[in-house]
């Protein structure tokens, strides 16, 4: 039996991606492996989004390489290098290809590579892998890829070109796999999606598909990534808040502050209308956990620019933020009509500037937490510093370190003691 070994970079769309070419494989016949030593074939499922992800496995391909000279170890490249890059990838030294519409070729795509280099890349308008069920590492949470692909082609993102366009799976298909996961033991779900904002199962919305998941009994909690701030509708807002089960966090990508950056990111909405979103969500659900993605050094980015985005950072108060530097695309709008013209060292500049900014906003929030009862769900027992202590979530998505035995599971109520930037303390509540 050939043995498979996988390796993900990239987001969360991504880890479920390989758990459905886990499943694909074993059904051929295939073994997965948990270590590149013993596999016949290598696979890495791969990132596109920014130029330092594509390095990153660039050289991972020659360290493989390097590292099994002798031996015939097959080895591929999956995901959304695949369709980006394409046929740019073959002076590398890997045997196949296939990108994130074509995993079902995948085992036809192994035999054959054994004579030739071969790619296999063309995105589908309907592929959604409704029929596969996916390969999940044991935990709480199991993710469920609820659409995929992208329609909104913001001016520097590549995921539309890379994943293609948007397709949904349907309401009784999701709700179904949920009801299995629970049978498994798994207590929450996320529902991923580039945009879940845009999911359509005929006509209905991603407001009714958190209702319907949320029926599920036994299921504990469901959380969802990403919705675009573009179109956030009422009727959502309020299902989250009347749910239980739906955990009050929203991640709201906000990408820039000032409109004209916004405008040439084709992101369709002003700062103005950003902060009047995310009062709406805060005067609906006040305890709401906001976290955000961020770009700095957007091609003709000024100081004045930037500062903009820093406002909004300073008003809003996100409980936490991911910030990076623009990262030119080939393909993209921006690649295509702008020059990446601000400086590294600016854009450094202003990256450590934000992230000291967002570091104090955080601690802030976390501190203010201090003596609250909440919710955790345990996740991890031992921690970096201590064996003794358990790791878990509260349901605003923080990680929570408790003294104490627990299980991976447990639902424990806890009073906080303390915090930092990143993390709460706690203690069982009596
Ligand atoms: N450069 C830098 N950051 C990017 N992102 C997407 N494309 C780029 C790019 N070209 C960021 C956005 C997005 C997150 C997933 O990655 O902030 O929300
Ligand atoms: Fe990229 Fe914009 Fe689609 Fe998000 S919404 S995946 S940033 S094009």
């Amino acid at each position: 039996m050939k043995r498979v070994y996988i390796e993900t970079y990239g987001c969360q769309m991504n880890e479920y991606d390989s758990e459905i070419v886990k499943t694909i494989l074993r059904q051929s016949g295939y073994h997965i492996t948990e270590t590149p030593d013993n596999a016949d074939i290598l696979l890495m499922n791969t990132c596109s989004v920014r130029e330092n992800a594509n390095r990153k496995i660039v050289a991972r391909v020659h360290e493989f390489r390097h590292a099994f000279q002798e031996n015939d170890k097959q080895i591929g490249i999956l995901g959304c290098m695949v369709t980006n890059l394409g046929e740019d990838l073959l002076d590398l030294p890997i045997n196949f290809m296939a990108g994130p519409d074509s995993y079902k070729f995948l085992p036809g795509l192994i035999e054959k590579a054994k004579k030739d280099k071969l790619v296999h890349k063309k995105l589908s308008r309907t592929e959604t892998y409704a029929d596969i069920y996916p390969t999940r590492v044991d935990g709480i949470n199991a993710w469920i890829a609820v659409m995929r692909g992208c329609n909104n082609f913001c001016s520097f993102c590549v995921v539309p070109y890379a994943r293609g366009r948007e397709r949904s799976r349907t309401i009784p298909d999701i709700v179904a796999e949920t009801e299995q996961l629970v049978q498994e033991g798994f207590i929450q779900v996320t529902l991923l999606g580039q945009n879940v904002n845009s999911y359509d199962d005929q006509g209905k919305n991603f407001a009714d598909l958190l209702q319907a998941v949320s029926q599920v009994r036994g299921l504990q909690r469901i959380r969802f990534t990403s919705p675009h701030p573009k179109d956030f509708p009422l009727e959502l807002i309020e299902v989250i808040a009347d749910n239980a089960k739906i955990c009050n966090h929203i991640h709201l990508p906000l990408q820039a502050g000032s409109d004209r950056i916004l405008r040439l990111m084709r992101r369709t909405y002003t700062q103005k209308q950003y902060m009047a979103l995310v009062d709406k969500i805060r005067s609906k659900m006040p305890n709401v956990t906001l976290s955000t993605d961020i770009i700095v050094g957007f091609p003709t980015e000024t100081w004045q620019d930037y500062l903009q985005t820093e406002a909004v950072v300073n008003t809003v108060g996100f409980d936490s933020a991911f910030i990076f530097k623009y990262s030119e695309r080939k393909g993209t709008l921006a690649a295509k009509k702008y020059a990446d013209d601000v400086p590294e060292e600016e854009k450094t500049r202003r990256i450590v500037r934000l992230n000291d900014i967002q570091k104090n906003i955080s601690l802030k929030k976390n501190l203010a937490h201090v003596n609250d009862i909440q919710t955790i769900i345990i996740e991890q027992l031992g921690t970096k510093k201590s064996p003794d202590d358990c790791q878990g979530r509260n349901q605003g998505n923080k990680l929570v370190i408790l003294p104490g035995k627990h299980h991976v599971g447990e639902i424990v109520q806890a009073k906080i003691t303390d915090a930092t930037a990143h993390v709460l303390k706690a203690i069982p509540a009596q």
